[in-house]
This record gives structure tokens, C-alpha cells and sequence, in this order.
């Protein structure tokens, strides 16, 4: 009953919306959230706090004995052994076998109604096994959380050394104190290790779900699906779609399905899909930020094509007749969203916009030319930068029609080569200043990607990494 309580829960309101952005942990990357976690719980276990105990035996021959332990101390604890399995449906499951702890606290009996005697005892405890399953759900604000669930420790083997006091007593109540001891001691170590695991809540709460970009977009990458577990790895399904900062709308396409291959040789899988990067696009193109004006001062110098009346009046003749010995200025900018694909090894994109070309008067009103309409194809190399993806294009052909002319009929493609020319020089290095200073990708905390790997495959970009976590 409370199994299918818990799963519905995990159903997210908004149904069937399909990840942008996948993430895959590893067995490998379980390993070095182990090896992080184990630290910290034997920090935790080191903690525990040992109430006072007192209590009464009949011991023959001398009758009652009243007994009191106090001032106890965990002194060491080891956790040597340690191993955290997955559980396909629900989460993993933590073994932890061969701890040892070692006690040291105070003993006090009395007797025969008025003989004291008091010393103090070690205790160690060997064998110490501790299993607890974590279930990794997402919590409401679609960041992963986790919880122990069905805890179960055993303490292996005791032993008892007392020092001071009478020694015949020793063996007379050791085993009513071993028996005292190991309760108090097994009802200690489960909670603790419930908390060890919620403790690592805050930093699951670092995923950057909403993550600021620049001044024009966010990405969201909050869960939208329970994590899915497997016999060898964790699933996280994130929307991964770029936004306006501030006021989300959506664009007129949405994500389609995709799985991840299934490599397993680095812990972190991360997959973005065209779909994330086409609404970056989307984003983009809406806020206006694909325009650029280009002006004669973005040619190098040494090139012999000037932005001005005289270099297009060479091509159109209109222009140097009614506008001679001014400097031009060019409005290149998006008039759609910007298509990206993936193929494998190859990423394009594919941009339709329009050139506008305008004389500036000597009084700087901008007298307009002609209105050219553009496609144009771009290849595009992709890559990681600390926990950013970047990237560089490369302009492949444009495509130009007429869109409006002031200046009378004129044979576009002559200006192919102008244009193409001030697209290189001007245009992509523009582009390309921005798309190198990269995008956020899906991260917690302090972490830092190594031995990071990128492919591009058909409808997205598979990203292989190992993390390494500073802090
Ligand atoms: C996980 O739990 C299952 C069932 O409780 C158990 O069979 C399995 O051995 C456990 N795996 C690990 C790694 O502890
Ligand atoms: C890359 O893909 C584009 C469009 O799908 C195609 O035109 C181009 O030839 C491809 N390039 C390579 C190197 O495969
Ligand atoms: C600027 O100069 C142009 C051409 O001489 C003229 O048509 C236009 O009215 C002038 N604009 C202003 C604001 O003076």
C-alpha cells in the first residue's frame, strides 16, 4: 500500500513531456559517490552518543548487584568494507560488513547493600555489519532526493576489558553489561545512518534547475521523470530547455524521445538533445539578440571590399549614382529560429535571416538600399569547458534573394563573395566570441568534469566524464 503511495507520488504533475537533457550515472560513478558517502558516515558514526546505563543482576553467590555505566565514548570505528549495489525500480543498497567500534566509559557497582567498587572498561565490537537500502526519488522542486530506508545492523563479537576494582566481579556481570551495551548501541546506528544519507540532501539540492546564462536566457533542468534505476546505472530525465530569463514561453516544437548508448566506462553520461539547443534558438532569435550591425570599422583593413557607395556601387550602379562617397552599414539578423541538427560527427545549422543594407547620410540618418533575404549553413564543432558546453562555426554557403531594393533591379549574386566575406570577417568571429564563453551544463556544487569525452550523435551530443568533486 505505502509502495504504491510512493509511486504515485513520483508521478510528476505535467505528464509525458520528454527530456531534453539525460543524465546517466555509472556503477563507476555510484563507486565515487561511495567512497564520498563512507566518509562521511563514519564521521556521523563516530558521533554516537552512548546514554548512561544502570540497571540490576542476580548474581550468585552474593545476590543483587546494582550496575551503572557511564561517560561512554566511541574512541574508534572503522568501516572497512563497504559495498553499494543497485536496486532496479528503487534506488541502491549500502552493505557495510567487518566495522569495528571501541568503547571506553566508567563502571560503578554496588552490593550487598553498601560494597562500592568502580573502575573503567574498553569495549570492542567486531563484525559489525549495517544494510540499508536508499531510495532516490525527485523531490517538488525536480532535484533528486534521498532516503534510508530499511535499515538492518548486527554487532558481531564483544569484548570487554575492565581495569580497577575487584577482578572476581568482572566476570560475574559482564554479560549483563555486554547485552545492555549492544542494545543501546544497535538502536544508535541506523538513525545515524538515515541522517548520513539526508545530509547528502543539500547537495543534491545544488543542481542548478533553474541556471542563468547571460542576460537574455536560463535553462531549466529540473527532473521530469522519476529517476529511472537499472541493474547498472541511474537515469535522470531533465527538460533541458533553454528560456527568456523571466518570462518562459514555450517554442513551437517540443523534445522527442532519445536513449543513451549503453556505455558505462565513465561515471557521468550527460545527452543533449537538438531539442535544447534549438530552443536556446528560439530563445535567442525572440529577445532579438541574433542582430548585428555591421560596419566598415569590423572589416580588416587590409581587405580591398569597403562597407561604402563606391565598393557596391561597382555591383549596382543605382547606389554610387544617387549616394556617391558614403560609408554603408549592414543589419544582419535571424528572422526565424536558427535550426540545429545532430548527425553523427556533424553538427549544422541552418539560419534564415535577412541583410539590410543602408547608406549613412553626412548628418548620420541612415538612408536604406536593399533588403536581402538569406539562408545560410554553418557547421559548428562542439565541446566542454569546465562545466560549460562551448562551441565554434564555421560558415559553409549562404543563399540570398531579393527582399526589398531602393535602389532599382540588381543581380544579387554578384554580391555573393561581399557578403560571404563580411559574414567570415564579421559576423561568426561575433558569434563565435559568445558561443566560446559557453552554456551551463547540468551540475552540483563544486563539481568539476574530467576525462571528459564528446560525440555527436544522431539528435544529440553525448558527453562522457568522470567528476571529481572539490569541497
Ligand atoms: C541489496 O538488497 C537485496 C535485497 O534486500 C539483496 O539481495 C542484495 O544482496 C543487496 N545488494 C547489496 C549490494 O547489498
Ligand atoms: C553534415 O550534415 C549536413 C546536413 O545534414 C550535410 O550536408 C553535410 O554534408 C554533412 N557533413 C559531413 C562532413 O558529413
Ligand atoms: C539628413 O540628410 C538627408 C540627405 O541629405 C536628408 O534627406 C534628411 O532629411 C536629413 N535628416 C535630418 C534629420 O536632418
Amino acid at each position: 500500500m505505502s509502495a504504491w503511495l510512493t509511486l504515485l507520488a513520483l508521478i510528476p504533475l505535467t505528464l509525458a513531456i520528454n527530456p531534453g537533457v539525460k543524465v546517466k550515472l555509472t556503477e563507476k560513478g555510484l563507486e565515487y559517490g561511495r567512497e564520498i558517502g563512507m566518509a562521511s558516515l563514519q564521521k556521523k558514526l563516530k558521533t554516537i552518543k552512548v546514554p548512561d546505563l544502570s540497571g540490576s543482576a542476580k548474581v550468585a553467590p552474593i545476590g543483587k548487584v546494582t550496575y551503572s555505566l557511564t561517560g561512554m565514548q566511541i574512541v574508534n570505528l572503522g568501516l572497512p568494507k563497504s559495498v553499494l549495489g543497485l536496486v532496479p525500480g528503487t534506488g541502491v543498497n549500502l552493505s557495510i560488513g567487518n566495522a569495528f567500534l571501541n568503547l571506553h566509559g566508567n563502571w560503578r557497582v554496588r552490593y550487598l547493600k553498601f560494597i562500592k567498587d568502580s573502575g573503567s572498561f574498553d569495549l570492542g565490537i567486531k563484525g559489525l555489519t549495517i544494510t540499508t537500502s536508499i531510495a532516490i526519488k525527485s523531490d517538488e522542486t525536480g532535484r533528486p532526493s534521498v532516503s534510508s530506508i530499511n535499515c538492518v545492523t548486527s554487532l558481531g563479537s564483544a569484548t570487554i576489558k575492565f581495569h580497577g576494582g575487584a577482578s572476581w566481579l568482572y566476570n560475574l556481570f559482564s554479560s549483563y553489561i555486554d547485552k545492555a551495551l549492544r542494545n543501546s548501541l544497535q538502536k544508535k546506528i541506523c538513525p545515524l545512518v538515515a541522517d548520513a544519507v539526508t545530509d547528502m540532501n543539500p547537495h543534491l539540492k545544488t543542481l542548478n534547475v533553474l541556471a542563468k546564462v547571460d542576460k537574455y536566457a536560463e535553462i531549466e533542468y529540473s527532473m521530469v521523470e522519476s529517476p529511472a534505476i537499472s541493474k547498472s546505472c541511474i537515469d535522470l530525465g531533465l527538460k533541458g530547455e533553454f528560456y527568456n530569463v523571466g518570462a518562459h514561453q514555450e517554442p513551437p516544437f517540443s523534445a522527442t524521445p532519445f536513449s543513451l548508448p549503453p556505455q558505462i566506462s565513465n561515471m557521468l553520461y550527460i545527452g543533449i538533445s537538438s531539442f535544447t539547443t534549438n530552443s536556446a534558438g528560439f530563445v535567442y532569435n525572440k529577445a532579438g539578440a541574433l542582430s548585428l550591425y555591421v560596419t566598415d570599422g569590423m572589416i580588416p583593413p587590409s581587405s580591398p571590399i569597403r562597407l561604402n557607395t563606391r565598393t557596391f556601387g561597382a555591383f549596382i550602379p543605382q547606389i554610387a549614382k544617387r549616394f556617391p562617397g558614403l560609408m554603408m552599414k549592414l543589419l544582419v539578423k535571424t528572422v526565424q529560429e536558427p535550426i540545429i541538427t545532430f548527425e553523427p560527427n556533424n553538427v549544422t545549422l541552418q539560419a534564415t535571416g535577412t541583410v539590410t543594407a543602408y547608406a549613412i547620410q553626412p548628418n548620420t540618418t541612415l538612408s536604406p538600399l536593399f533588403v536581402l533575404n538569406m539562408e545560410a549553413s554553418v557547421s559548428a564543432r562542439v565541446y566542454v569547458t569546465g562545466v560549460k558546453l562551448a562551441g565554434a562555426m564555421t560558415l559553409n554557403k549562404i543563399q540570398m534573394t531579393l527582399g526589398k531594393s531602393y535602389v532599382g533591379d540588381f543581380q544579387v549574386k554578384s554580391l555573393d563573395n561581399i557578403f560571404l566575406m563580411v559574414l567570415k570577417v564579421a559576423v561568426i568571429p561575433k558569434v563565435n566570441a559568445r558561443l566560446e564563453k559557453g552554456y551551463p551544463l547540468p551540475s552540483l556544487g563544486k563539481m568539476n568534469l574530467v576525462n571528459t569525452q564528446l560525440q555527436v550523435l544522431k539528435g544529440y551530443i553525448l558527453i562522457g566524464t568522470d567528476v571529481l568533486f572539490t569541497g
